[in-house]
């Protein structure tokens, strides 16, 4: 374990007030990043995972309020200063959503799309960002670049929408790939080859990913690390090999067994 993680998220909370009443979603959790790592964050639906994602990158709806200190690559940062956290989304975390559809927007050209990210956080002409764009829809294994950047998104299947909106992520070249449930939305085998791709890119490039997943395959066969989360606490966090193969809790016992009785740690790639 390096003591030098590229994310440190420490005590973590999150409330929303809903009709006078106020909600602790996240009861003050605490993990890291470490860099070049991909680490899986699993729990069932409603345990906290999306709460977990949106507040590191500063995207928690207005009636959500979050505290803690998250450190990004040496630089505290305190949840609650809004300002500060959105300023490193985009350009050193990138976000990458479950509906790529939700994420693209319908009536601007994608090639638009991909210049207006960029200008918003430097300066490029417009055949920079196009030689960019195509460099990077080359990258998510997408061949007719052209064709997809005058074109709009309701012209793409899912799986080319998400490879784009994964390319649109990687364009202000950030450290940290955050993907909340990112191929959920996809046919099975797109979801795997999507998968695939998020990895590669990741490891060869020297970057880290939190996969929020409900999928404990998708873990055993992409992350290294694992925190199971349930009902706003992290209850366990190491290798997927450790707590897939001696769970400490008895809810990650439970998950296991759930989950299809399949080995699952059987087609690892990333052993060790
Ligand atoms: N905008 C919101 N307002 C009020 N409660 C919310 C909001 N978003 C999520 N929650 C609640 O927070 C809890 C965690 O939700 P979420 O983070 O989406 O879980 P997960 O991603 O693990 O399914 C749930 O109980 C959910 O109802
Ligand atoms: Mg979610």
């Amino acid at each position: 374990m390096t003591t030098d993680p590229l994310l440190e998220v420490s005590d973590l909370s999150v409330e929303f007030r809903s009709h006078g009443q106020t909600h602790q979603i996240l009861n003050g959790i605490s993990f890291t990043v470490e860099r070049n790592e991909i680490i899986g964050l699993v729990g069932e639906s409603g345990s906290g995972k999306s709460t977990t994602a949106r507040s590191i990158i500063g995207l928690l709806p207005a009636t959500g309020r979050g505290f803690g200190q998250i450190t990004f690559d040496r630089d505290e940062i305190d949840v609650g200063s809004t300002k500060r956290v959105r300023s490193i989304r985009g350009t050193q975390i990138g976000f990458v959503a479950q509906n790529p559809f939700d994420a693209l927007n319908p009536i601007l050209s994608i090639e638009r799309q991909f210049f207006n990210v960029m200008r918003a956080h430097e300066k490029v002409s417009r055949q920079q960002a196009r030689a960019r764009a195509e460099s990077l829809l080359r990258s998510v294994g997408i061949t007719d670049t052209h064709r997809v950047l005058a074109g709009h998104a309701h012209e793409l299947s899912g799986g080319m929408a998400q490879r784009v909106v994964i390319a649109i992520a990687l364009s202000l070249d950030p450290k940290l790939l955050i993907a909340d449930e990112p191929t959920t939305a996809l046919d099975l085998t797109v979801q795997r080859q999507v998968l695939d791709l998020m990895r590669d890119i990741i490891l060869t490039s020297g970057r880290s990913m939190l996969l929020v997943t409900h999928d404990l395959t998708v873990v055993a066969t992409y992350c290294h690390r694992v925190a199971v989360m349930y009902r706003g606490d992290i209850l366990e966090i190491g290798d997927v090999e450790t707590v897939f193969t001696a769970p400490k809790h008895e809810y990650t016992r439970a998950l296991l067994d759930s989950a299809s009785g399949k080995a699952l740690t059987a087609d690892r790639i990333l052993s060790s």
